[in-house]
């Protein structure tokens, strides 16, 4: 068909259907720099082998830096008959440049080509979105040091359990993206492979050089097997992946933030900022960025689902199937991106309530653990220990009253072994600082950790 560069066999114009349904240039135009950025270094690998000479490389060099000025002022016109970002652009320079353009695409398939366009521009968005974990770590650990020393239940099963420090609570959140900033750069590894030169999924019989075009564009090693190349998209699912354990973790903030937000914990005060009202209830503030972040944890989901299923079925190698991972990771990025720099910067608006969460430690038995231990170290074994204080917390509830509101006479009624010191124990802050253990939520303990965030967060 007239203007198709894949013509030369077909007797019939495409149907317009068909250009409709399978264009993606829609989606894929968000290519274009990295399109570019490979077709140069494949234009200079062309020329440093001989395959094309050094004019015809300059008028390539040339007319993609033109073009993609233009793509970035929004002046090129995609055309949907072109299909995709790949022969917009090429068939483009070769209307400008004339035959040094058709001989851009030597040795090369939109196969290995749109592998590498992939890979080159999730490389960028690892990084992008390395720096913006990096920024909602920071938020937790600003908050941290502000709030150093305010005390909080903790909670399992969402039932008082012991006391912590509120810091330990948001420190926790840093390594959660932490880990997420770890796994990324693991998935940044497995992208930063070079995948040209597999091109339809054969290799190519012309004298190519992978390696000059691998170290050219930054790439740690080169692709191992041509046919493997083609079909690979291990690459964009882990970095789907990736992309939901970040998204899942920040659910899981949300999902506090908006029970915290609530009248029955008032633990914490969003600001108006970022809050919304209601349109018939005038008293309303709502937590609708938590609430929006905790929903778009579905989509984000779905595109992980989504891509697995695309690759589930197919043969070795290239299929069509394969343009369907593109709008997946694409709108998995953009919410992701979008969720934690709103989060970062609802972080810095958000104000904990100091004394509700005290207060809240001082129902609910949560020094109970503490009262065991305190029988362990005066040498009862543990399980006998956890007995004892569970009658002690059983005749509490009965008196409506908490264990330090006990006396000496009435808890040594439950063991010999209670002296007064046990008073110590049963405060709040007391059970706070026992809590000595590496890892856990003593006050010195809280200090040393937060400052190693600080530290690795260049924030000191
Ligand atoms: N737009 C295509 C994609 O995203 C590029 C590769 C097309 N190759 C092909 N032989 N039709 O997968």
């Amino acid at each position: 068909p007239a203007g198709k560069m894949w013509g030369g066999r077909f007797s019939e114009a495409t149907a317009a259907s068909v250009e409709a349904f399978s264009a993606s240039i829609q989606y894929d135009a968000r290519l274009y720099h990295h399109d570019i950025m490979g077709s140069k270094a494949h234009a200079r690998m062309l020329a440093r082998q001989g395959l094309i000479t050094e004019a015809e490389r300059d008028a390539i060099l040339q007319g993609l830096t033109e073009i993609e000025a233009e793509i970035d002022r929004g002046e090129f016109v995609f055309r949907p008959e072109l299909e995709d970002i790949h022969m917009n652009i090429e068939k483009v320079l070769t209307e400008r440049i004339g035959p040094a353009g058709a001989k851009l695409h030597t040795a090369r398939s939109r196969n290995d080509q749109v592998n590498l366009d992939f890979r080159l521009y999730l490389r960028d968005e690892a990084d992008a979105l390395d720096a913006l974990l990096c920024e909602t770590q920071r938020a937790f650990a600003r908050l941290a040091r502000k709030y150093l020393g305010v005390v909080m239940p903790g909670y399992t099963h969402l039932q008082r359990a012991q006391p912590v420090l509120l810091s330990h609570h948001l420190l926790a959140y840093v390594e959660m993206f932490g880990r997420d900033r770890d796994r990324l750069a693991g998935c940044r590894q497995r992208i930063n492979i070079m995948p040209l030169g597999a091109a339809a999924m054969a290799g190519t019989g012309l004298p190519i050089d992978r390696e000059s075009v691998a170290a050219e564009l930054g790439f740690t090693a080169i692709t191992a097997n041509s046919m493997d190349t083609t079909g690979d998209r291990d690459f964009a699912l882990e970095m789907l992946f990736c992309l939901n354990l970040i998204q899942l973790h920040l659910s899981r903030l949300s999902e506090e933030l908006v029970l915290w937000s609530s009248k029955e914990f008032e633990f914490v005060q969003i600001g108006d900022r970022y809050c919304t009202g209601s349109s018939i209830m005038p008293q309303k503030k709502n937590p609708d960025i938590p609430e929006l972040i905790r929903g778009k944890t579905g989509r984000v989901t779905g595109a992980l689902m989504a891509l697995l299923m695309t690759v589930k079925g197919l043969p070795l190698t290239y299929n069509r199937d394969l343009q369907e991972d593109k709008e997946q990771v694409f709108d998995a990025l953009d919410t992701v991106k979008a969720s934690l720099a709103i989060t970062a910067e609802l972080l810095d608006h958000t104000a904990f309530n100091v004394e509700r969460l005290r207060a809240a430690t001082s129902g609910g038995f949560m020094t109970a653990t503490d009262l065991a231990d305190y029988l362990v170290r005066r040498n009862m074994p543990f399980r006998e220990a956890h007995g004892v204080v569970g009658r002690v917390v059983a005749f509490c509830q009965e008196r409506n009253c908490e264990l330090v509101d006990l006396t000496l006479a009435e808890l040594q009624s439950f063991s010999a072994l209670i002296e007064t010191d046990v008073y110590g124990v049963l405060s709040v802050e007391g059970s706070v600082n026992s809590r000595v253990s590496a890892g856990g939520t003593g006050r010195a303990r809280v200090e040393e950790a937060l400052s190693r965030v600080e530290q690795l967060l260049g924030m000191t």
